[in-house]
This record gives structure tokens, sequence and C-alpha cells, in this order.
């Protein structure tokens, strides 16, 4: 090993206690035919198997309604794998050891007798911990997830004061209700049933390595910090985008929109974790403090500073798409946001005047995630001087996804006998530094959610005020139809209206670019 490597190994400062195996627990899925099983969890618990994180006990157990036995069930779902899996090819003698543990429970989660039933599976583990510990994962649409919860614990599956050693909790997949009233109402009904620590609401964004990363690279590094505020930088925009559409879920997404899906949760998210105040521990609720009240200091966002979108025909990659009003269960005259963009002002000391600009859209032209913060120009002497806005400002982008990593954009002299400047990058990648270890953020979050740690899980009152800053923009638009220029052909950057909103003294939207 070359003596630098062997530094950066003894340098490698290792947090908390390290992962041990936890104690083995039975796994529930509650609306086990979705999408969301085959596609993430299943995979995810395939992985933590393979890598010995899940102990051998482990138990899944899958509940819907059609009608499946064990092995058809498994045979689906090792099918999904070979899709869906993060590595390829599926070691196919790994899942021979994995598929035991995956077992179906037949039931409609409002019929009493799905839940006798799966008491009895459950009952069926040998081992005493697996019987007694319960992880139950609602993978149900929100207007569920009440009765499921009231219905575990009427029939005594779930307790909300199990007798330590033994421990159960309940993950709540997004969204967690469809407004501000709507989860307020969700949380005091769950709040009947469960203490606040055995509700783990899911945001997967936070179990990306990336947007965990934000928290070390902000406050492990001297030299970021002091430029992180309102005197160093011009402006930030976080843009999440995607090429899909809607494709199938084309049901949920009416309902939901642009807004609700992304929005209240992931944007919100990454916005908060990149622009908090360093908490005072790494303890889970020190953290969601900041995040608390970095969300209560975001301004009521104007109606003039959110454009809405939704993509009509067109093509990516060469590739011809519907638009949304054509997919499946889209109403022809759907009015629903694909895209969205918005300026946020966040009122305290350190981000005061600082614009952030926010996107996110489906049918746009790149898979791709990133915060870009663009720094003040240079004061107008020298270069500045001369060169005017073909100077350019320095700029840092945090890649979230993919070609997760890290740029520095700053100017150097071009070489040659002439004086010139031009903007060069400096780039930290992940996969050339680490290797090409990217675990899926299910996989993360699921471990959390079976060892209890609910650091990247969503607190009530986070919940409540992302809603409330939601629910604010909303009302901006009510009922108005969208308009013609809101519409923006599939493969492009969204309306024109979008570009607008970037005041012109700032630089445009940048959007993301491939990494050579
Ligand atoms: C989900 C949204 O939460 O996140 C989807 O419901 C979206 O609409 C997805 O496609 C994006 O996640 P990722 O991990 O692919 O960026």
């Amino acid at each position: 090993m070359h003596a630098l490597d062997q530094l950066d190994e003894l340098m490698v400062c290792r947090l908390g206690k390290g992962r041990s195996t936890p104690a083995p627990c039975t796994i529930v899925i509650l609306g086990a035919s979705g999408d969301l099983t085959s596609r993430k969890l299943v995979p995810a618990l395939f992985h933590l198997h393979r890598e010995r994180l899940l102990p051998p006990q482990t138990r899944v157990i899958g509940v819907a309604r059609r009608d499946k036995t064990d092995t058809s069930w498994r045979d689906e779902l090792y099918d999904a794998l070979l899709r869906h899996s993060r590595t390829k090819p599926v070691d196919a003698v790994e899942w021979q050891q994995f598929a035991p543990k995956l077992s179906y429970c037949r039931g409609d989660i409002t019929d009493p007798a799905a839940y006798a039933r799966l008491a009895i599976q459950i009952a069926e583990a040998k081992d005493e911990q697996a019987r007694h510990n319960r992880l139950f994962y609602l993978a149900v649409s929100p207007s569920q997830v009440a009765d499921a919860v009231t219905m575990l614990t009427q029939n005594r599956l779930f307790e909300r004061d199990v007798l330590i050693p033994a421990w159960q909790r309940i993950v709540v997949e997004k969204p967690f209700g469809h407004d501000r009233y709507s989860a307020e109402r969700l949380n005091v009904e769950l709040g009947r049933h469960a203490h606040e620590q055995q509700l783990l609401r899911i945001d997967h964004y936070l179990g990306k390595e990336t947007v965990q990363n934000l928290l070390m690279f902000r406050f492990s590094n001297a030299i970021f910090e002091p430029l992180w505020s309102r005197q160093a930088v011009d402006h930030v925009q976080i843009t999440v985008s995607e090429k899909n559409g809607v494709g199938d879920r084309g049901g949920y997404y009416e309902e939901a929109g642009a807004s609700r899906d992304m929005a209240q949760n992931h944007l919100l998210q990454v916005l908060a974790l990149a622009t908090m105040e360093p908490p005072v521990s790494l303890e889970a609720e020190s953290i969601r403090d900041e995040k608390v009240k970095l969300l209560k200091s975001i301004r009521p966002v104007h109606p003039d500073n959110v454009v809405r979108g939704q993509y009509s025909a067109g093509s990516i990659d060469g590739v011809p798409c519907p638009a949304y009003r054509q997919e499946p269960k889209v109403k022809t005259n759907s009015n629903v946001e694909t895209f969205l963009a918005l300026k946020v002002l966040i009122d305290n000391w350190r981000w005061s005047g600082v614009p952030f600009y926010l996107r996110t859209g489906k049918r746009l032209p790149l898979n791709a995630s990133e915060v870009r913060i663009q720094f003040h120009q240079t004061p107008h002497v020298l270069f500045s001087a001369h060169c005017g806005p073909t100077l350019d400002a320095n700029a840092l982008t945090l890649r979230l996804q993919p070609q997760e990593g890290i740029s520095l954009r700053f100017n150097g002299k071009v070489p040659g006998a002439t004086t010139a400047v031009r903007p060069v990058r400096m780039n930290f990648s992940y996969d050339t530094e680490f290797g090409a270890y990217t675990p899926e953020a299910y996989e993360r979050l699921l471990l959390d959610a079976i060892e209890g740690d609910s650091t990247l899980f969503i607190r009530r009152d986070e919940v409540d005020i992302a809603w409330a800053i939601v629910d604010n923009m909303r009302s901006g638009w009510k009922d108005r139809p969208l308009a013609e220029p809101d519409f923006y052909a599939a493969g492009t950057w969204g309306p024109a209206a979008a570009n607008a909103l970037v005041e012109p003294s700032k630089q445009p939207w940048r959007n993301p670019q491939p990494v050579p």
C-alpha cells in the first residue's frame, strides 16, 4: 500500500459504535404487492443479508390482497431483483439463503381476519426475539395509514409499551398526509397508538450517501463554513431533475403533483441540510432541531416566486415521450404540476437576502440532483473590471446523484503568452475515491429503523412545518388552471417562466452537466 493511502486509512474517524448485527426481528410489509417492495425494500434487505448486517433469524412477511403463495411471491421478488439490484449479477447462492426468510400473508388491511393470520405467521418464528421485535413497514396509501395502525394495535400485533428489551416500530412511507391538516390529524391518530420514538417517517433522500455527506462536508471541514453565508454566497440553486415521467403512478401523482411528491419532502430536506446551523451534537434530536429551526425561518413563498409546469409530448435521448395528460390514470385535462421552480428566502442572520432557487421536474433532459452554491463576483477591480460578466464567479457544486461528488469552479490563467482567464474545475468523485460502492438509501434506512436510530427520519414538527410551506405555496395557485406557457416539451428544462424566476442580476439556471 502506498504511504499516503496508509495515512488516509489511519485517519478514518469512525463515529458512533459502528455497525454490529442487530437483534433478530420480524419485518412486516403492509401493502407488499406495490412497486416499492419489489424495487426497493426487498433488494435492500437482500443486500443487508448479503453483507451480513441482518441477523440470520430475521423474517420478512409481506401482507397484500392478491392471492399468492410464499413460493410465487419469492419468485416474483427474485425476478424484480434481477432487474433492479444495484449489484449484478445477482448472487443466486445468497438468494437461496435469503428467500426462505420471506413469507406471504394474503389479506386486506381493513379486514381483521388478515391480522389474525398475520399474528399466526409472526408467532411461527422459532427465535424468541424475532417473535417480539417487530418492524411494521406501511407501504400503503396515506389514507390507509391510520386504520392500519389502529388494526395492528387492536389485534395486539403492535404495542405502545412493549416490554424492553423487545421493541416495536412503525415505518411510514411518504407522503405523510396530503396537507398540513391531514398530516396533523394523522400524527394525532398515530400518537394514540405509538410513542413518537416508535414512529419513523421516511424520506429516502436522507438515506442517500451524498445527502448525509452534506453534514460531513459542512461540519468536518474548516475551509467551507466561513464561506457558507450571505457574506460569500450570492445565491444557491438546487435541482432535482428526472428523465422519467409518471409511468404507471398516474393515479397517485394526480393527487400529489411535484409540490407534494418532491418539494414537501426531498427538496426541503436537502435545503435544510445544506443551510441549517451546526447542531450541538450528532444526536438525532439535535440534528432534527436544527432542521426544524431552518424550515421555520423560510419566508412564505410569494406566488410570483413559484413557477408550475406540466410536460407535453416531446422526446428524451431521441425516444418520443407522451404528454402527462396522455399517461395512464391521468385526467386528459389535468392541471397537476410535473415541474416546480421556486425562489425561497431564509429569514435568518446567516442567509438574509440570499435567494435559493429550487426546481424539480419529471421528463427533464437528465437525471440529476445537485446543490450549486454560487459565490459573489470579485470586486470590480483588476480582472473583473476588464472581463465584466465573462469572468465567472466561483461555484461549488455538490452532486447528489448520479456521478456523486463535489466540484469547485474557479478561474485560472490560460497558459500562453497572452493574458487570459477562464474557469477551471476541481473534481472529487465518490467512485474514484472510494470505489463504486453506493448502497441504496433504503439499505441504510431499513437498518437504522431496525436499530431504532431516528436521525435520518422526519420528526412530527418537521412534517408540520414542511406542509405549512407547501400549503402556502399551493394556495397561491388554488384552482387556477395551467395556461399555455406553463407546458414544456418533454426533454426540456421546464417552462420558460422558470428562467425569469432567477433575477437578471444573478446567473441563469446552471443546468447539471455530465462530468467528463
Ligand atoms: C419519490 C417520488 O419519493 O422519489 C418519485 O415519489 C421520484 O416521484 C423519486 O421519482 C425520486 O427518487 P430518486 O431516488 O430516484 O431520486
